[in-house]
């Protein structure tokens, strides 16, 4: 089978969790903190402004106690988003209220939120679907004109940039998943970035228990070592040295990951450009690059169900992301949102990964052709 994701590990990976081993200290310690500091040039932040996680669901909750979120606001997101984001809503007592989306890059824009806002909203989630940034200058203006946090959902944009930024660096919060189906894999991991220094202190806080003070060997100036006092009921969310080691050596390789999906991504819009029966994804936006986290295809005709079939039984597995909320029924939202219905209805993504050979993409895209002919679409 052709899978959709699939991460690339080797012996590097292998190599620096056998040091951690050696090392007698499995916790967060030295290695996740080379893993924030390397991670934060990466972006090109301040070490101060990131901040590691145990996954990137975990920093979509916690941003709705960081920004004061509660029973009477309202946070918007796109309908095509995680299922992670609107429960986070959801679980804070907030109202979700979804926004409409760009059918084509399926990302929120400016005016499709303009449309939700109301003098209860607090913040907005954008999501660079794909990897592909959002428009997000209008997005800022927008939130800015209402005083609305933003909340920057960018765990499959890695290395996206806008206008010369790092996705994820331009709203009040951004964060990035490291889990098994992305680019840069530890298994599970994420990175938060914080644009101001103080939210990043209390979301260290609020990621360990709430505690005021460290505990064992790095409190041992105390007289009383044992004692603690905690300023919020926090969780227990950190990165530990083993996934670290994993992380770092994945930052290493991440220029040649994106490299070798970019030219999948080409391969494909050039072997299936032609064909009059479905889109290849819109071109990039000027002055950004994406991560290539997915290659979508749409296929005009109402027959996207049957190409998806067609490939996965031929070896190919393909899907669909995200499955709409609005369509998500324990979410109970009645709204109409025809872009993304349509989007939902005719949009597949095709495997795209940095292990995927010439002759895979090949043989993808033969079989998409294949499919058209069979159904004289062309
Ligand atoms: C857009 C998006 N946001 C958030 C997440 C959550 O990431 P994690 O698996 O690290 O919790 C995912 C994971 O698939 C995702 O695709």
């Amino acid at each position: 089978m052709i899978n959709v994701f699939q991460p690339s590990l080797g012996e590097e990976e292998l190599a620096r969790i056998r040091e951690v081993f050696a090392s007698n200290w499995l916790g967060k310690g030295r290695l996740t903190e080379e893993f924030e500091t390397g991670f934060a040039a990466h972006l090109g932040v301040p070490r101060q402004g990131v901040l590691s996680t145990n996954c990137c669901s975990e920093g979509l909750f916690a941003s709705m106690h960081l920004f004061g979120i509660g029973p009477g606001d309202e946070v918007i997101l796109p309908t095509v988003s995680f299922v992670g984001a609107g429960n986070a809503v959801c679980a804070s007592g907030a109202k979700l209220v979804l926004c409409d989306v760009d059918p084509r890059t399926l990302n929120l824009t400016a005016q499709d939120l303009e449309e939700k806002i109301t003098p209860r909203t607090k913040a907005v989630m954008p999501l660079h679907y794909g990897g592909v940034p959002c428009d997000m200058d209008a997005i800022l203006e927008t939130a800015r004109k209402h005083g609305l946090a933003v909340i920057e959902d960018s765990a499959c944009s890695v290395a996206s940039t806008y206008k010369g930024r790092a996705c994820g660096t331009l709203g009040d919060m951004g964060m990035w998943s490291f889990d098994a189906m992305k680019i840069l894999v530890c298994g599970d991991g994420a990175m938060l970035y914080f644009r101001d220094p103080a939210l990043r202190e209390r979301a260290e806080k609020w990621l360990y228990f709430g505690l005021e003070s460290k505990s064992g060997f790095s409190n041992s100036v105390d007289q009383k070592w044992w004692e603690y006092d905690v300023s919020s009921f926090g969780h227990r969310a950190i990165m530990n040295d083993v996934t670290a080691a994993m992380a770092l050596e994945q930052l290493k390789k991440l220029p040649g990951f994106l490299a070798r999906r970019r030219v999948v991504s080409e391969t494909y819009s050039r072997l299936l450009g032609d064909l009059s029966w479905l889109e290849t994804p819109p071109a990039l936006p000027e002055n950004c690059t994406s991560s290539y986290y997915f290659y979508h295809i749409q296929v005009k005709d109402p027959l996207r169900d049957q190409l998806a079939q067609y490939l996965r039984e031929r070896g190919v597995y393909t899907t669909f992301r995200y499955f709409p909320l609005h369509r998500v029924q324990h979410y109970g939202i009645q709204d109409c949102f025809p872009k993304a219905d349509w989007a939902a209805d005719h949009t597949l993504c095709l495997p795209i990964h940095q292990a995927l050979t010439e002759e895979e993409v090949d043989r993808v895209a033969a079989l998409v052709r294949a499919f058209g002919e069979t159904h004289r679409l062309n």
